[in-house]
């Protein structure tokens, strides 16, 4: 089983988006997929309503999601962590203890632009349009993982 985990700030807007589209690319009997966030500011919420809007429009339901947060145990759970941001990965590095720790994060946008460092725009205090480009590239970048994941 290899395990993937979606980290971005709040991990009600962009990592339950990169979650469930994720989810719905690969074979769940041999890879698990989920998120948290490095902030704590909306855990066990359901990801915010413009995330369940934007994946209901692509046909995908992310309401069985609750929000958490992010935890050092989540290096020993998961085999990649992919954050989607430069400041969570940052936050998510400050917790790594060792070069195996560090070596399971990867910004989610570098699948799509080599070692660029884009960040994913952070949508949450944006309108309708920051939930659909994010969603866009979301997919794209989850499509190359999910190749990769089963090549
Ligand atoms: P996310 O967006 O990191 O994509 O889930 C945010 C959601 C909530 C907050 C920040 C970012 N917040 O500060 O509450």
């Amino acid at each position: 089983m290899t395990r993937i985990l979606m980290v971005c700030l709040g991990n009600i807007c962009r990592s339950p988006l990169a979650e469930g589209i994720l989810r719905s690319k690969v074979d769940q009997e041999v890879i698990f997929i989920d998120s948290a966030g490095t902030g704590g500011y909306h855990v066990g919420e359901l990801p915010d309503r413009r995330s369940i809007a934007v994946a209901r429009k692509y046909g995908l339901d992310i309401t069985d999601q609750r929000c958490r947060k992010f935890t050092v145990r989540d290096f020993d759970e998961f085999d990649l962590i992919y954050v989607m941001d430069n400041s969570n990965r940052r936050d998510v590095l400050s917790l790594a203890r060792t070069n195996e720790d560090t070596e399971k994060v990867k910004m989610i946008l570098n699948e799509l632009f080599p070692n660029e460092n884009v960040d994913v725009p952070d949508p949450y205090y944006g309108g309708e349009f920051g939930f659909e480009s994010v969603y866009e590239m979301l997919e794209k970048a989850c499509a190359i993982i999910a190749k990769k994941l089963h090549s």
